[in-house]
């Protein structure tokens, strides 16, 4: 049985002492939690600081983004190597990156490559806009955005990767997707990922959901036997909150 993993991505908030005013609570709550997985996602310049305070404690550390390339010209990016020495996870495919920094598909695959070949997991994002949705192609989007994302990796690779279906029209807007649909989907995503890797593949994978999450809904999503997990903004910014959410994944309650 997969562990649950909570993601919590704070994008682009808090200065560094305010990161480390919530990391010294979070830790404080956190520290009892066995059976979930949480990792926080800080921004890249708090990542050195958050690695020190997170040294000795069950609280993982990923970062937001990754460039493909190691090195090399490539001004305001930041390399998988760099990254690599800090945190365990990567967020990739962010819908905020595609939406406003142009990450396409392809883009995605090729960071998703980068992570693995860095021993980093990424948590690859898949979701539908509100137009798709309305026009019934949620899933139709949804599997070319994982298939593309995922063609570069082996079998073997995708047991580090987890895949976020984060619907755009539910990111920040309040507007949470029902737990059915979440499920829905979240089916969909492992039934392609056993088509393309096989059955061992589709159950090691984590699949989460992300838009609005809150710690009043978080429950919903913990009872769904094919969600491990979640991915959590606005949220994730507030220690109480943050802590119910990955309460609510432990135990397992499936
Ligand atoms: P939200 O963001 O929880 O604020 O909707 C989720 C995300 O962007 O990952």
């Amino acid at each position: 049985m997969n562990k649950s993993l909570v993601v919590g991505n704070w994008k682009m908030n808090l200065t560094v002492p305010e990161s480390t005013v919530l990391i010294e609570k979070l830790k404080k709550e956190l520290v009892k939690l066995k059976a979930v997985e949480v990792v926080i996602c800080p921004s890249y310049l708090d990542i050195y600081p958050a690695s020190k305070e997170l040294a000795e404690s069950n609280v993982a550390l990923g970062a937001q983004d990754l460039f493909y390339e190691e090195e090399g010209a490539y001004t305001g990016e930041v390399s998988p190597i760099a990254l690599s020495h800090f945190v365990k996870y990567v967020i990739v495919g962010h819908s905020e990156r595609r939406m406003h920094f142009g990450d396409t598909d392809k883009v995605v695959a090729r960071k998703v490559e980068a992570a693995v070949a860095h021993e980093l997991s990424p948590v690859i994002c898949v979701g539908e806009s509100l137009h798709e949705k309305e026009d019934g192609l949620g899933k139709v989007v949804v599997m070319s955005q994982l298939e593309t994302a995922i063609s570069h990796l082996t079998a073997a690779e995708i047991a580090e990767v987890a895949v976020a279906y984060e619907p755009v029209w539910a990111i920040g807007t309040g507007h949470v997707c029902k737990p059915a649909e979440a499920e829905n989907m979240a089916a969909n995503i492992r039934a392609l990922i056993k088509a393309l890797y096989g059955e061992k593949a589709s159950e090691g994978v984590r699949v989460l959901y992300g838009g609005s999450v809150t710690d009043e809904n978080a429950a919903d999503f913990a009872k769904l036997k094919q969600v491990d997990g979640v991915l959590v903004g606005g949220a994730s910014l507030d220690h109480e909150k943050f802590t119910k959410i990955a309460k609510a994944f432990e135990p397992k309650k499936k």
